[in-house]
């Protein structure tokens, strides 16, 4: 962030104040009102964020209008078409993309840490069989603090990094657990000959009765599903993981509130929903039904995957979706799948309804990203979790990069008070 030498002037009656703009790399100028308050005794109104920039980051950038979407400065869709996930791991924690030896180094330290400890088995059976997942990522996780305590101190700079490796390499141990506790299967321990992603896939899907063998067109969809969701800027969750980190709490816990942020189906709940939205649609004859009810003021109902807060536009992520759905479903065999068909003309039904389009309603990561992953055998309970796992790199750089700022301070928001006005105590014989 520079100074531009350029300020907004701001007149509040008599007074006049000069208000410093910054300008980023990119993306628009920012007006900085840190000072606003001890100078004119006022505050700025913005509630749900939709014109105000929290922090300052250098991670990644969204360009809603175009449909940018950069990591580190690499588009998505080549992040997606050329690199993997650990790697993109590695760009977003530590700014660059690896060399060959660093990017075996970090390969092998998430590897040899996707282990959980042997006594956090025993959480899993204190929750009811039909627990959804994430409550029980929820608790996992937060529970690492209780077992880790030699990577809770977030002013030492080798707990964060072991801390910030220890988050990544065991998120899909603890969402494959929580899984396979779901459906009353045994836990499948990682093997540190495979793949991020493929060892996900055998965690969740083998059984110890049989061999299992990764299907390599999953895990590469798999793959690019976790690169996908990686991070996203000051969203919701991330926002919930900054403020909370802010306060100097472990990292476990940070990034526990930000899966249970996560888990609204405004945000990350809306791949589940929106699968659950598709199947209840049914087939393409019921979609004007469904279309109708969207835009119903008096019908709580939303077009779930469609609309963002940022993207006015597309979604990037929702292109490559779609390319991989149509892949992964034709590579499976799975013919005319009849929920990409409604999907597809869901779409393009919308796409072509005023009531969308003036309000730039299209399609999220969350409407596609559902197909491919039921195609993969996933129950759509797991569709969040998954987002999760993918979204903890996301957390934990942006945690990172928030601690390692010398001048982090408390979040503390003030509000517009509308409540009552100081009275007194009334006895209750006289109220
Ligand atoms: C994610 O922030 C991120 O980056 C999030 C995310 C990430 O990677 O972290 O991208 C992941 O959360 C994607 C979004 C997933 N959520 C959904 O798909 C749920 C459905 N979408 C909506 O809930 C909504 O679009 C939001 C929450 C995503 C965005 O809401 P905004 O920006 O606050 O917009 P809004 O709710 O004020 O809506 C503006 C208008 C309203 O109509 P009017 O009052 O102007 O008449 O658009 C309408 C809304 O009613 N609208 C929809 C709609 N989304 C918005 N109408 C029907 N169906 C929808 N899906």
């Amino acid at each position: 962030m520079s100074d531009t030498n350029k300020t907004a002037k701001l007149t509040i009656g008599d007074e006049n104040y000069d208000l410093p703009i910054l300008s980023p790399s990119e993306g628009p100028d920012v007006l900085d009102i840190r000072k606003l308050y001890g100078q004119a005794d006022i505050f700025t109104y913005d509630p749900g964020f939709t014109s105000t920039a929290s922090c300052e980051s250098a991670i990644t950038y969204i360009d809603g209008e175009e449909g940018i979407l950069l990591h580190r400065g690499y588009p998505i869709d080549q992040l997606a078409g050329k690199s993997h996930f650990l790697e993109v791991c590695y760009l977003l924690l530590y700014g660059e993309l690896p060399t060959a030896a660093q990017l075996e180094d970090f390969e092998s330290r998430v590897t040899n840490h996707t282990m959980v400890h042997e006594q956090m088995h025993r959480f899993f059976t204190g929750f009811r069989r039909d627990a959804h997942p994430m409550a029980v990522m929820v608790g996992v996780v937060g529970a690492m603090s209780a077992f880790y305590h030699d990577s809770t101190d977030i002013h030492d700079p080798w707990q964060r990094e072991v801390a910030s490796i220890r988050l990544i390499a065991k998120m899909p141990t603890i969402a494959a657990m929580a899984y396979k506790y779901n459906i009353g299967q045994p836990f499948v321990y990682p093997r540190n000959d495979l793949d991020y992603s493929s060892n996900f896939l055998r965690m969740c899907f083998s059984v110890p009765a049989e061999d299992y063998n990764v299907n390599p067109i999953l895990s590469r969809a798999m793959d690019r599903i976790f690169t996908l969701h990686a991070d996203h800027e000051q969203n919701a969750s991330t926002s919930t993981v900054r403020l909370a980190s802010s306060s100097g709490a472990n990292p476990f816990a940070c990034i526990a509130a930000g899966i249970a942020c996560l888990w609204g189906p405004a945000h990350g709940g809306a791949n589940q929903a929106a699968l659950e939205s598709l199947k209840e649609i049914g087939t393409p004859d019921r979609i004007p039904e469904f279309i109708a009810r969207a835009k119903d003021k008096d019908d709580p109902f939303r077009l779930m995957g469609f609309g963002h807060r940022v993207y006015k536009n597309f979604d990037p992520r929702a292109t490559v979706m779609k390319e991989s759905a149509d892949e992964v479903l034709d590579l499976l065999g799975i013919e005319n799948n009849p929920i990409l068909a409604v999907a597809k003309e869901l779409e393009k039904q919308a796409l072509d309804d005023p009531y969308f389009v003036d309000r730039k309603l299209f399609p999220n990561v969350d409407f596609y990203s559902g197909i491919i992953l039921e195609a993969m055998g996933f129950p759509t309970s797991m569709f969040t979790p998954i987002f999760a796992l993918s979204r903890t790199v996301g957390w934990v750089s942006q945690w990172k990069e928030m601690v390692e700022d010398p001048t982090m301070k408390i979040g503390r928001p003030r509000q517009l008070y509308t409540g009552a006005q100081a009275r007194d105590y009334v006895d209750v014989e006289k109220r």
